[in-house]
């Protein structure tokens, strides 16, 4: 991996000779933006719906970003070329440099990571077994308290307390419930049920505008089956005959178990079949 070349602030270098100053303003504060893309077969999915989500959060938490969204798909597209790389994972990354500390953003030069490295599905291990999910205590922030809508460094921990605590449950993965107790998303997926031959997913007002999210309700609405946006509470989940979560790590997957009960029958036909879906989409077969 260290051998892996990334671009960092306009200058290609191997993963294990790129460095940040220990003073970097996000390191401490958490203040920046970032993606998660794939490439499949060297192909880099969805790509321009990544990079204006990038802008898009940037742009909630006030950076004025110096680069083109022309330039961040070129670099994008090169850290896959130049490493050779097939199925990979890229992160782009926008932070704040080294400054005087202050809570003032633009006392601190914008900085740019993008790398990339070999991925596979993240939870590929469980997608036959399918996941045990887990409610956890921690809430998704409310969206007043930050720009909850920006794919932010500073949200991950919320993310990284209830993946932790649902394995310290038991789980696999957390679902979080937002201020109002309504069942929201993943540590870092969306979610959706199944009845019938119906889909239903959280709103968008405090989970992540997610770009599988939308595929999936494309994909869906493709196969005839409709899929309503709403405020949900956790019996609608119990009682849903299938579960998954999607993302651009995860893809699609399936959940067999919510808090040690076992999802609907225990057979996922529409999970499963938008999962095949998808993966076509992405490998543009
Ligand atoms: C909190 C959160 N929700 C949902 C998603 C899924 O978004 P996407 O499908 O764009 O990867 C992610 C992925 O990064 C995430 O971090």
């Amino acid at each position: 991996m260290k051998n892996l070349e990334c671009f960092l602030n306009g200058q290609w270098l191997k993963l294990g000779e790129a460095s940040v100053n220990i003073l970097t303003h996000t390191f401490h504060y958490a203040t920046g933006v970032f993606e998660g893309v794939r490439s499949y077969d060297g192909k880099i999915f969805k790509l321009e719906a990544h990079t204006k989500r990038l802008l898009r959060s940037a742009k909630l938490i006030h950076f004025d970003i110096p680069y083109t969204e022309a330039e961040l798909n070129t670099w994008q597209r090169e850290v896959i070329r130049r490493n050779g790389l097939q199925d990979a994972y890229i992160r782009p990354l926008i932070y704040l440099g080294e400054g005087t500390m202050s809570m003032d953003i633009h006392h601190h030069p914008i900085q740019l990571l993008i790398a990339a490295w070999p991925w596979t599905t993240i939870h590929a291990d469980k997608e036959a077994a399918g996941l045990r999910l887990q409610t956890v205590s921690i809430h998704k922030l409310a969206p007043n308290s930050t720009r909850i809508k920006a794919k932010a460094v500073a949200h991950y921990l919320n993310s990284a307390l209830a993946l932790n605590e649902a394995k310290s449950l038991g789980g696999d993965e957390a679902v979080l419930l937002d201020q109002h107790g309504y069942i929201c998303e993943g540590s870092a997926q969306n979610l959706f049920f199944v009845k019938g031959n119906e889909l239903f997913t959280p709103t968008l007002g405090t989970a992540l505008d997610g770009i599988t999210r939308a595929t999936v309700i494309e994909l869906a609405a493709e196969k005839g089956i409709p899929t309503t946006e709403g405020d949900f509470t956790l019996a609608d989940l119990e009682s849903a005959d299938e579960i998954f979560l999607t993302g651009t790590a995860s893809e699609i997957i399936g959940a067999r178990v919510l808090n040690g009960c076992s999802v609907g029958q225990g057979h996922y036909p529409i999970t499963k079949m938008l999962h095949k879906a998808y993966l076509q989409c992405v490998r543009g077969s």
